[in-house]
């Protein structure tokens, strides 16, 4: 490898270390399921740019979409004209959706998704407090950052967060914040959640909380609790706020996990895989309640940039194509995964929805203290050979599988045989 190729070397000198990395593998290109190196070696993708390239690497009609509408109107700032792709992606997401949640307000980032969703909720509520829940990732923002919890580390060092937020336990089963009882999980989760509710005022404008936990460990929550949250939501005068931006766009096997729950958020929150890998968010929410938020109230210069609409416009169509097969694509991968690593001694709990896959790795399943290191020592084997995966968890000690959802049946059995491999060689 030449000394230009060697990116992250150069980047050291260049490139501000308060992004951490993951890898220091210098890419060249992708393609579908994979990115190849300087030196031409492929890896296997099961990050998909964390959950972003959700078509893959490059997909063609992705590409083409976005060469289509660069040499017809890159910006022209949706606050100052509108324009065909802008208005015809928010048609289309409205209809995707469902339950009227029609109203798009476009952004950059998931944070600055999140960032409308939040204020949105205190404009139209006139109210300020926030319900969020431990372990959950909204992003870095100092608003969204004040609903973070899912590592320390992101909030250490950055002064007062947003007043008024409180934060109520995520129903995280394998490490229950609630002392055991006789009854299931799920209704003592339910009947926690409730008894809290009691303890507040009416002076809450809405509860935010990502269906599946992401960064905080790939955790589900259940139809039940997400149900009780809805209904004690709704006699509180509250707003629902959905973090879908790892869990949309087909990840789980639905366009959005809500649609699983039969539960309805006020306001949803989307990015990451709705536009391949170009850089958009959303904020959506019904036409009566966005009514509220009035113009000029909050706004944006690159929001709806016309080729990140392509881009999704393009992304929508591919996955069409592939969300009726995700199910089947998830069942083969929990299978396999329950199958080859039942019984390993570090192998705590695997869970998840559709292909969206977190393994839990333990120094001892009887314990259940975490391994975060071991994760590490996982990551790295893999990727030596030739599979990327990448760690989420509060611990760290998660490995999280999120692949492109138009991997074929082959690329995922390879990927997941590659990482049985590894945990055999890694025992503790
Ligand atoms: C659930 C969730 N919300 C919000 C964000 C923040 O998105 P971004 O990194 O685009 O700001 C992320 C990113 O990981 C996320 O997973």
């Amino acid at each position: 490898m030449s000394q230009l190729d060697n990116f992250a070397a150069r980047g050291d000198s260049v490139l501000s270390p308060v992004l951490s990395h993951f890898t220091r593998l210098n890419i060249a290109s992708g393609k579908g399921s994979y990115l190849v190196d300087v030196n031409d070696t492929a890896y296997l993708d099961f990050t998909a740019g964390i959950a972003v390239a959700s078509t893959g690497h490059c997909h063609p009609d992705v590409v083409e979409a976005i060469q289509r509408q660069a040499e017809t109107l890159i910006h022209a700032c949706a606050g100052v004209v509108y324009y065909g792709p802008n208005v015809t992606l928010a048609e289309k997401l409205g209809s995707l959706l469902g339950y009227d949640l029609t109203s798009c307000f476009f952004t950059q980032s998931g944070t600055e998704a999140m960032e409308a969703c939040l204020k949105m909720a205190k404009y139209v509520t006139g109210k300020h407090k926030i319900l969020a829940f431990t372990g959950g990732f909204h992003g870095r923002t100092m608003g969204s950052l004040s609903v973070t919890s899912s590592k320390d580390k992101y909030r250490d060092g950055f002064g007062p967060m947003l007043d008024g937020v409180t934060f109520f336990p995520f129903p995280y089963e394998y490490r229950s914040p609630w002392e055991s009882t006789p009854d299931t999980f799920d209704d003592v989760a339910v009947s926690q959640l409730e008894a809290f509710f009691e303890t507040i005022g009416d002076d809450y404008a809405a509860a935010i909380i990502e269906p599946i936990l992401g960064e905080g460990g790939y955790v589900p929550a259940s139809s039940a609790f997400l149900k009780a949250l809805r209904r004690l939501c709704t006699e509180k005068g509250m707003l629902l706020i959905f973090d879908e931006i790892q869990t949309g766009m087909g990840r789980t096997g639905a366009w959005f996990n809500f649609h699983h729950h039969d539960v309805i958020p006020d306001i949803i929150g989307l990015a990451k895989g709705i536009a391949s890998g170009l850089p958009l968010g959303v904020c959506i929410s019904t036409p009566e309640l966005m009514a509220k938020f009035s113009t000029g109230a909050h706004g944006g210069t690159y929001g709806g940039n016309p080729i990140c609409c392509q881009a999704a416009l393009a992304t929508i169509e591919v996955l069409d194509q592939c969300l009726h097969d995700i199910s089947r694509k998830s069942h083969m991968a929990f299978s396999q995964l329950r199958l080859q690593l039942d019984g390993h001694p570090n192998v705590g709990d695997i869970r998840g929805q559709g292909l969206m896959i977190g393994v839990e790795v333990v120094k001892d399943v009887t314990t259940r203290e975490p391994d975060a290191k071991m994760v590490q020592t996982i990551m790295t084997k893999a990727a030596e050979q030739g599979l990327l995966i990448v760690s989420c968890g509060i611990h760290g000690n998660v490995l999280r599988l999120m692949p492109p959802l138009t991997i074929s049946d082959d690329e995922l059995a390879e990927g997941l045989t590659i990482l049985v491999s590894v945990f055999d060689e890694c025992r503790s």
